[in-house]
Parts: C-alpha cells; structure tokens; sequence
C-alpha cells in the first residue's frame, strides 16, 4: 500500500485526507493569513534564509503573531520532516506553509481574547517547466487589480487568480500586470525585460512581491558585472524590448518570447536571458543558496 500523504496542521503530522481546520479559521472566511512556497532539491531547501525573512516580514506586515514555541525556522524544519514522510528526498518538490491569524466568530477586527495562529505545511512533488523554458513562454498583459501592499506574501490571491485564469484561456503561461502604466510582475512571478539593451525590473515598493528568485537573480547578475536598473518597465516601452523573463520558485527563469500575441524581440529566448537562466540552474544545483 502506499505511503499516506502527510501533512503539518497545529501540531499534528497527520494524513493529507485526515487533516482538518474549522470553518471558522480566519484564512478561509477572510483570506485572513500570509503564505510561502519554498523549493526543495534533492531533500535541500532552496534560499530559507531569504524564504523566513519575508515570512517574517509578512507576519508583521498583517500584525500575526506566532505562538512561542513557532517560528520561520521551526516551519523549515517540519518541512524537511514532511519531505522524508512523504519520500520527496530525491528529486524536485515544493514546501507549502500558512499561517493565518486563527479560529473565531466572524468579526472583521482581530479576535479578542487573542487566539493562537493557525499554521498548516504541506510538500508536493514538482516538475520543472525543463520544456517551456527551453522553447520560451507566451505572456498576457493585464491591469493590476491588487490592494496597495502587494510587497506582503497575503492569502487574498483573487486578482492573481483571475489574472492567471485570463492567462490560461488565452493560452498563455502567465499575466504581465499592470499599474499606472507600468509593468509591475506577474500573477505569480516577477517580469525583467531588456530595453535598449538594458536589463530592467520593477524596483521592491510596495507595487510588488520582493521575489526571492529575483533576489538571488539580482545577486548573480551582480557577480556577472551585469547591471540591473530598478526603473520599472512603461507599457510605451514594451514595443522596444528584445528580451522579456520572469523568475519565480516555480518559474526558475522563465524566458517570454510571445506577449499579447505579438512576438518579443526576435521570437525566441534572448541571449541575456539565457546566461541568467544558466546561472540560477547552477544555482539551484549547487545548493549554493541553500541551507
Ligand atoms: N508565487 N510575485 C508574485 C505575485 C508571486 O506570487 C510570486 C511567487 C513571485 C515570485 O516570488 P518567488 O521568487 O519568491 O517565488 C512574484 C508563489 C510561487 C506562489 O504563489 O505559488
């Protein structure tokens, strides 16, 4: 018989069919929470440092607090146990952890007394885009429908769905948003793009996710003395990019070579976009920002 799917729920490893949470937790009657999504490799975290930090950030951001016995760090921890449970030691998977701010009577304001968070970690297998990475993706452009602090890692994904349900009926792998005209990021990735021959990304404002793949990316291009200009990218100027990417814990690098159904640049992944592509895959399989 198969190995039960175990996941992590205020305390308990327990069966994925098993696991419970009320109907009155908090994330599912307000959306009232914070997430992350990690990458493991081989059993290794991928960036955790960076991954606790902005949990940490988002917690505060929301005003959750933890209950003293939790933290970002102990979240890492059950999710390696939850990948040895679920034998993702090998190969690629995802860790899933939420927080949110608990169980109680729908009120809008917090509960009064306090109650403890709720916390649920849950790991699946991954499979890499290794095909549509190669190929390149096609891309939609949207109006950003989202609250003013994106930058926070909040449950409330609406916008991105239906951003991301757009994208898919008109077959495309993700939605370019987009604000005052300006490119902020995707649904679920940040967006570089190269205009004039000079890389650009949306600066880390309260407009965007700071993405933990677009961190490190920054930190290597860094390294390969390629210079990255935080001016965001105008709607006026998509006509003159010759590369388009975006980067995600899913994504990796991901290249756009069709926006709006018009081709980018020559049609195919550009050549910057390729050597980042090249450097983050090392990245990732060396461990090198792991834990
Ligand atoms: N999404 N922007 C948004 C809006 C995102 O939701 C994400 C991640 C990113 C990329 O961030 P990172 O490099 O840390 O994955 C940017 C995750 C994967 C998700 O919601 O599933």
């Amino acid at each position: 018989m198969a190995s039960p799917d175990v996941v992590y729920v205020n305390g308990d490893f327990t069966p994925r069919a098993e696991a419970r949470v009320s109907v009155e937790d908090r994330g599912f009657v307000f959306g009232d929470g914070v997430y992350e999504v990690l990458r493991a490799i081989g059993g290794r975290l991928f960036a955790t440092r960076f991954h606790n930090d902005r949990l940490t950030r988002s917690l505060e951001g929301v005003r959750i607090s933890l209950s003293a016995e939790d933290s970002p760090e102990r979240f890492v921890d059950i999710g390696k146990r939850l990948l040895k449970e679920n034998r993702l030691l090998q190969g690629e998977a995802i860790v899933y952890m939420q927080v949110t701010r608990g169980v109680a009577t729908r009120a809008h304001a917090f509960p009064e007394p306090e109650v403890a968070p709720s916390v649920y970690i849950s790991v699946a297998r991954f499979n890499p885009y290794v095909e549509l990475a190669e190929r390149g993706a096609s891309a939609i452009s949207h109006p950003d429908l989202r609250w003013a602090r994106c930058d926070l890692k909040t449950l409330n994904l609406l916008p991105n769905v239906l951003a991301s349900q757009t994208a898919k009926e008109r077959g495309a792998f993700e939605a370019m948003l987009v604000r005052d005209g300006v490119v902020t990021e995707g649904a679920k990735t940040n967006f570089f793009g190269v205009v004039d021959g000079c890389l650009r990304t949306h600066p880390c404002d309260t407009h965007i996710l700071p993405g933990i793949t677009r961190s490190v990316l920054r930190d290597l291009a860094r390294e390969l003395s390629i210079d990255l200009d935080e001016t965001p990218i105008k709607v006026a100027e998509i006509p003159r990019l010759s590369e388009l990417f975006l980067t995600g814990t899913t994504a990796d690098v991901m290249p756009v070579v069709r926006l709006d159904d018009k081709p980018v640049g020559k049609g195919v992944p550009g050549e910057l976009t390729r050597k980042l592509q090249g450097v983050l895959a090392e990245s990732l399989a060396s461990g090198a920002a792991g834990d």
